[in-house]
């Protein structure tokens, strides 16, 4: 990303809960730098945080009450939890205990800040802070994949010297560091207006016979976080999208179009790829289709059977052959093994301005994992190698690809 100016913040409506751990003297200097950069910021804090430090701090640094107690005498009539929920652009709660992480995690409101995350619908950051054995534990480390899984954003804790004397992971991140990621947020939001993405996601069927089909398990996770993303930017998103479990996406700005087969899908993709700036084909398309269809449902003999296939369409190699020079296209390819070449090969045939490479073959990557290992390939053949992380966060990754390739074209005009 590009150097952010901190006015990105200015009367940015920030809300920020604060739990009981010892790196609670962190948010104070949290919320002095975000009043600094002219953020408008209300704080929450839980029974624990008042143990630790008074409201009375927290009130003075961010110029507003502080809201903690769910059942306290209203000086106004709306009910707060509410109003605040409404009132505020980005929720973030630092630090985060394990108790608030577990609590999040199962939906339990028993307070105030518990409370106002089930009624807020925006973003919403955690930065978890503990002690490393606690933060180790199972069953915090599932209960913060439930909460990423719910679509909040983890600032994950750093390696260091802890309160307790332990060295270890749990430290939260440095106030500065967070100010930054929240100055990022802010910035990426709408940078891409004015733009049509066009992505693909999920597998295909191509059935067999009325009730049995060809397809794969892929899940659509990438190509939806991927059509959120787009879609937090400001652009105007088409999502073609195979049979998938996961709900899709219900922002205002993405239109689905659900396809079946990679046949429809074609013809789905073929109606907006002109219009589109950029197309992501993030669909795992089946490669062959059965040559004929029966009707019914085929019955069960003695025999081996014998299944004739036919090729289906290669959609974004069709796309390729009309691409003007100041569309984007991305593409996909999940090999067993870091097989670069073949992504190369891919990304040369199809015209593509990046690939995405994963090694399908490595644990809790690829098909309907919650994360992936990347390695991104450029059509001037730079390879960055990503660390493993969640599609979510591959997401963010790639718009933010997507917006240097955009500011790069525009350029050479
Ligand atoms: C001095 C002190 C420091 C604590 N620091 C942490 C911490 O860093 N992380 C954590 O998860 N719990 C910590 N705890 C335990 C929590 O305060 C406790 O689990 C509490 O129930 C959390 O409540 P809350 O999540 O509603 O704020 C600490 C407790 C004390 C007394």
């Amino acid at each position: 990303m590009k150097r952010i100016p901190m006015e990105v913040l200015k009367n940015k409506r920030i809300l920020l809960g604060v739990t009981g751990s010892i790196a609670i003297y962190k948010s104070l200097e949290l919320v002095r730098l975000l009043r600094k950069a002219d953020a408008q910021v209300k704080v929450m804090m839980t029974k624990s945080a008042r143990e630790l430090v008074s409201p009375l701090t927290f009130e003075t640094l961010s110029q507003n009450p502080v809201c903690s107690e769910l059942f306290a005498p209203k000086t106004e009539w709306e009910v707060e939890h509410i109003s605040l929920a409404r009132w505020a652009e980005l929720f973030i709660i630092a630090p985060a205990t394990a108790n608030i992480i577990g609590k999040l995690a199962h939906g339990i409101a028993d307070d105030a800040l518990t409370t106002i995350y089930l009624a807020y619908r925006g973003d919403v950051f955690i930065a978890p802070a503990m002690n490393t054995a606690m933060y180790e534990k199972p069953v915090v480390q599932r209960n913060l994949e439930q909460l990423i899984q719910q679509g909040v954003r983890v600032i994950e804790p750093e390696l260091g010297e802890l309160a307790c004397g332990e060295e270890g992971k749990g430290r939260l991140v440095e106030p500065a560091k967070i100010l930054e990621i929240i100055t990022t947020h802010f910035s990426r939001a709408l940078s891409l207006k004015g733009k049509k993405v066009l992505v693909t996601a999920g597998p295909t069927r191509e059935f067999i016979d009325d009730v049995r089909f060809i397809s794969n398990p892929s899940s659509g996770r990438m190509g939806i976080a991927i059509a959120e993303e787009a879609s937090r930017r400001g652009t105007e998103v088409i999502l073609v999208l195979g049979p998938t479990l996961i709900p899709p996406p219900k922002e205002p700005g993405i239109t689905v179009i659900p396809v079946v087969s990679a046949e429809e899908m074609s013809s789905a993709v073929e109606s907006h790829i002109k219009s589109s700036h950029i197309a992501v084909f993030a669909a795992a398309v089946a490669d062959y289709r059965p040559v004929t269809k029966s009707t019914g449902k085929l019955k069960k003999g003695k025999d081996s059977m014998e299944l004739r296939l036919e090729p289906t369409p290669d959609i974004a190699l069709r796309c390729s052959q009309s691409k003007t020079p100041e569309q984007i296209f991305i593409g996909f390819a999940a090999e067993v093994g870091d097989n670069i070449p073949e992504a190369q090969r891919k990304l040369r045939e199809k015209k593509f301005d990046l690939i995405l490479l994963n090694d399908i073959s490595l644990p809790e990557t690829g098909f309907a994992s919650q994360t992936n290992k990347i390695t991104l390939i450029h059509s001037d053949n730079k390879i960055e190698h990503w660390e493993k992380m969640t599609k979510k966060e591959i997401a963010t990754k790639l718009m933010d690809a997507i917006q240097l390739l955009l500011d790069k074209k525009s350029k050479l005009k």
